[in-house]
């Protein structure tokens, strides 16, 4: 299993962004939080930063969509460069034709589930996505502490997509530090974001290399 380091640019200096993403070459995807006050109770930015931000790094864009009705601006996304988006069931009418648009316009489609939604009434869903979003913290801020009751639920789904030998990535979001990346590693998850761990580091590019290190350590076991 392939262990991939995602840093949020939500902890980054928004002032800076081209220079914050570039400080983190060498991660897998740039994490980008949108938030729209209304799904999560904080604002971040919108289409108009991720196509601006897709010119400015090399880094593919993962677009973690905290919005209300994603139904209608997840497309965008796709059309403002990102590589993979994430839209979460709580908020989407009508998630298969959602994941279906976004891979028909060429992303990667990706669905999130909040702390209290539970996986496995999605189960017959999973081949739609190529990626399944499990927050580990109520979506809305950065820097909250890891919900290690999640834990059971993260390998709930990695039973699922191993029973249906789905080639589905498996993200946690919130809270993921060196304290915490290895018990998430361990119950299956294979790609970390990580947004005050990176960002709060002195040096962030090594903050990444030392969270890869320890999540490959803990997939090997
Ligand atoms: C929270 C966001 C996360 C956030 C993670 O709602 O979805 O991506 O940036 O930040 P940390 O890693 O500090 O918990
Ligand atoms: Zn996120």
């Amino acid at each position: 299993m392939a262990v991939q380091i995602n840093p949020s640019i939500l902890s980054a200096d928004f002032a800076r962004l081209a220079d914050e993403a570039r400080a983190v070459e060498g991660a897998d995807w740039l994490h980008v939080d949108v938030m729209d006050n209304h799904f999560v109770p904080n604002l971040t930015l919108g289409v108009p930063v991720v196509e601006s931000l897709r010119k400015a790094t090399e880094t593919p864009l993962d677009c973690h969509l905290m919005i209300a009705d994603p139904d209608r601006w997840a497309p965008a996304y796709v059309e403002a460069g990102a590589g993979s988006v994430t839209f979460h069931v709580e908020a989407a009418a009508a998630p298969v034709r959602l994941a279906r648009e976004i891979r028909a316009k060429g992303a990667r489609a990706s669905m999130a589930l909040r702390p209290a939604t539970p996986v496995e009434p999605y189960e017959d869903l999973l081949p739609e996505l190529d990626m399944l979003l499990i927050m580990t913290v109520e979506p809305g801020f950065g820097g909250q502490a890891f919900l290690d009751i999640m834990l059971p639920k993260i390998r709930r789904a990695r039973k699922l997509i191993d029973k249906h030998g789905l080639d589905l990535w498996l993200q946690v979001d919130g809270g993921v530090s060196a304290s915490t990346i290895e018990r998430c590693a361990d119950a299956g998850a294979d790609v970390f974001v990580a947004g005050s761990a990176v960002y709060g580091a002195e040096d962030p590019a090594e903050a990444v290399r030392g969270l890869r290190k320890q999540a490959a350590a803990a997939c090997a076991h």
